[in-house]
């Protein structure tokens, strides 16, 4: 049985007065497997945070079901919240209480008693411990955001979920995070994980699927989706106008342009473009395609339009075929 299963979810916002309504979700389907750890990528607005509230069951459906550890998170809501631990990607909290008594609030809410062990152990694992005393609006953003993760498993959930729990934190809290959550993944509890940081989901999920304006525009496994990636990219920086030859194919940030190339003739090819066209470029460095230039490439060719489907989002087709 699927950890959690996504069943053709469709999420339509009402319209706003004068405005045109939104499919924010458009008949996603995928299941994630008990044990995995699955990642769910997509830029801003892609419709992330509505699948995870679907999943919650903060926000109903327009249509489609979705399942945890085979419970209906509409038909059967005490059971399937049961089973899930969610981390918000909004910071929510009660500015009354201090760190421990917010996690024995949680605890109580979910009817686990003596978890005194437990939360001390969350304390301690996430580097909360000289906080338990401290009043929740005393703490930083960080620290808020370390609580909401304590919060998430004090009912040990056999499935977590992180609505991009590392964005705006420090990079040691990051490090005691990922720890923590692989640490429980191996013990086996599934994670879906939504993040912008593309290097974290290529480190940590086995499994990654892409939403692209509410649809699943990939999904495979993580190490098929970087094999199915042009397997260099020439990066350098330069001053002035890039060639016409480069545009579409061209990631620029600032000075610094990144173009994919499957293999040393590429790479000289735009080379003598770069030449020809009379550019002074500085500080050329030749690295291996990473997540980054995956999700780059899926997302600039699902804005071309769905009759050029990206080669790195073939597995669609095969997901589809399991549901
Ligand atoms: N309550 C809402 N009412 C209307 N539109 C919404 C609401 N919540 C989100 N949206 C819209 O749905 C789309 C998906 O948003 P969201 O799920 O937050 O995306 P993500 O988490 O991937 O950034 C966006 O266009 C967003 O503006
Ligand atoms: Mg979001």
């Amino acid at each position: 049985m699927p950890a959690i299963s996504f069943q053709s979810v469709t999420k339509q916002y009402p319209a706003a007065r004068g405005g045109a309504g939104l499919k924010a979700l458009d008949a996603v389907s995928f299941d994630i497997e008990e044990g995995e750890f699955f990642g769910l990528l997509g830029p801003n607005g892609a419709g992330k945070t509505t699948l995870i509230s679907i999943l919650a069951g903060l926000a109903r459906p327009t249509s489609g079901r979705v399942t945890v550890n085979g419970f209906d998170v509409q038909g059967d809501y005490a059971q399937a919240r049961r089973q899930l631990g969610i981390v918000p990607q909004e910071l929510v909290f009660d500015p009354f209480f201090t760190v421990r008594e917010a996690l024995r609030i949680q605890s109580g809410y979910f009817g686990v008693k003596n978890n005194e062990a437990w939360i001390a152990e969350l304390l301690e694992s996430l580097g909360l411990a000289d906080k338990a005393h401290a009043n929740m609006r005393q703490l930083s953003g960080g620290m808020k955001r370390r609580v909401l993760v304590a919060q998430a498993l004090v009912h040990k959930p056999p499935v977590i979920v992180l609505d991009e729990p590392t964005a705006g934190v420090d990079v040691e809290l990051r490090q005691t995070l990922w720890q923590f959550i692989a640490r429980l993944n191996k013990q086996g509890h599934s994670v879906l994980l939504t993040t912008h940081y593309l290097e974290e989901a290529e480190a940590l999920c086995s499994r990654i699927a892409m939403l692209q304006l509410g649809r699943v525009v990939a999904l495979e496994r993580t190490s098929d989706l970087l094999k199915a990636a042009s397997s260099n990219v020439l990066r350098f920086k330069v001053d002035g106008a890039l060639p016409a030859a480069f545009e579409g194919k061209a990631r620029v940030t600032g000075r610094i342009v990144q173009l994919p190339a499957h293999d040393a003739h590429e790479i000289e090819q735009h080379l003598a473009v770069i030449r020809q066209a009379g550019l002074r470029v500085e500080d050329v460095e030749i690295r291996k395609a990473d997540l980054e230039d995956v999700f780059f490439d899926v997302m600039a060719r699902g804005r071309e339009g769905a009759g050029n489907p990206p080669a790195a989002a073939r597995g669609i087709e095969k997901a589809g075929a399991l549901s």
